[in-house]
């Protein structure tokens, strides 16, 4: 759906973006994240064909940004980070004003309008003028805009940046909603928890370098070189168990923690099953009674690829 090869952009002698090469298939939430000015709306202004590469390929469903722009941008909603509304209008006239740019007409026009305003929740602030919007609702706003013509791929530059925690939280809905119709999408954020449950591959972006691409489970994997799991039996042996435990070949080491009370568990580098620990447990007669994978803070995972901690 998405394509790019070496996407390069540079600026005298800065390179905002340095060679990305990414894919989305159809259907993919890609999270799109990085710090102030690691190249994300660089990218997503090139992908919309608003700004040219200096060198690389891009291609949307399938068109070149270099040669098939207008069929790109027929495909793709691009909602950028920051967009001017205007005054004296209201909600539903400045649907109207950009349902007749991308020449949606008539009746068609007028349905929808009313409903994108139905997707996004804003149906109640129709006649309501744009410039009363909060800002969590002109955001919003924004994205039944980039939905009128329908598009299969959404590219969301931080539609989450600036809204208070219950903004987000419906924000978040509604990315959900989109992904349920099948869209592709892109959304870009500086916050790796607040998109990890949304999306089903990520992308780690610094300084125009792609860091890291692929799901949440391996970038956590790539930073936690020793999983930790927790490992709780029953009828008070837990002293029993963690000598078990401490001999087992995969087992790096093992201490007592109190939260909910347990074994917390260190597994040697590159182990990804903890079910033989299980079965160990289970066959000399331990009962189990917990025995699950550490949760680790998804900050911490971004901060250690950003600094290059990775096994
Ligand atoms: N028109 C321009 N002229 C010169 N440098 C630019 C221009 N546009 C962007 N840059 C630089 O390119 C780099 C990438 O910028 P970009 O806006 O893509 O970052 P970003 O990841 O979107 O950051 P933010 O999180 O702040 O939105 C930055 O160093 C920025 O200063
Ligand atoms: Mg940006």
């Amino acid at each position: 759906m998405i394509e790019t090869r070496d996407l390069t952009k540079t600026y005298g002698d800065l390179y905002a973006l340095n060679r990305l090469t990414l894919k989305l298939e159809p259907g993919d939430v890609y999270g799109f994240i990085g710090p102030n000015g690691a190249g994300k709306t660089t990218t997503m202004r090139i992908l919309a064909t608003l700004l040219n590469p200096t060198w690389g390929e891009g291609f949307v469903c399938g068109h070149s940004i270099h040669t098939n722009p207008r069929e790109i941008r027929r495909a793709v909603g691009y909602m950028p980070d920051f967009f001017g509304v205007y005054d004296d209008m209201k909600v539903i006239e400045y649907l109207e004003f950009f349902a007749s740019a991308y020449r949606i007409g008539g009746e068609a026009r007028r349905r929808k309008c009313d409903e994108v305003l139905d997707l996004v929740d804003l149906a109640f602030k129709r006649e309501a003028l744009v410039t009363s919007l909060s800002r969590g609702m002109t955001q919003r706003l924004g994205l039944a805009r980039v939905l009128l013509h329908d598009p299969q791929v959404l590219l969301l530059d931080e539609p989450a940046s600036g809204l208070d925690p219950r903004a987000r939280i419906e924000m978040r809905r509604l990315l959900k909603k989109l992904r349920g119709l099948g869209k592709t999408i892109m959304i870009s954020s500086h916050i790796l928890p607040e998109l990890a449950d949304i999306c089903n591959k990520i992308g780690i972006i610094e300084k125009g370098q792609l860091l890291f691409n692929g799901d949440v489970a391996e970038a956590i994997r790539q930073v936690r070189q020793n999983p930790v799991v927790r490992v709780g039996v029953a009828d008070g042996r837990d002293r029993e168990a963690a000598d078990l435990l401490e001999k087992h070949p995969s087992v790096l080491s093992v201490e007592p923690c109190n939260d909910p009370p347990c074994l917390r568990v260190t597994l040697a580098q590159g182990t990804i099953d903890p079910g033989p620990l299980a079965d160990a447990l289970v066959g000399a007669g331990f009962r189990l009674r917990l025995l699950m994978e550490e949760e680790i803070d998804l900050e911490d995972v971004f901060l250690g690829i950003t600094k290059g901690i990775t096994s």
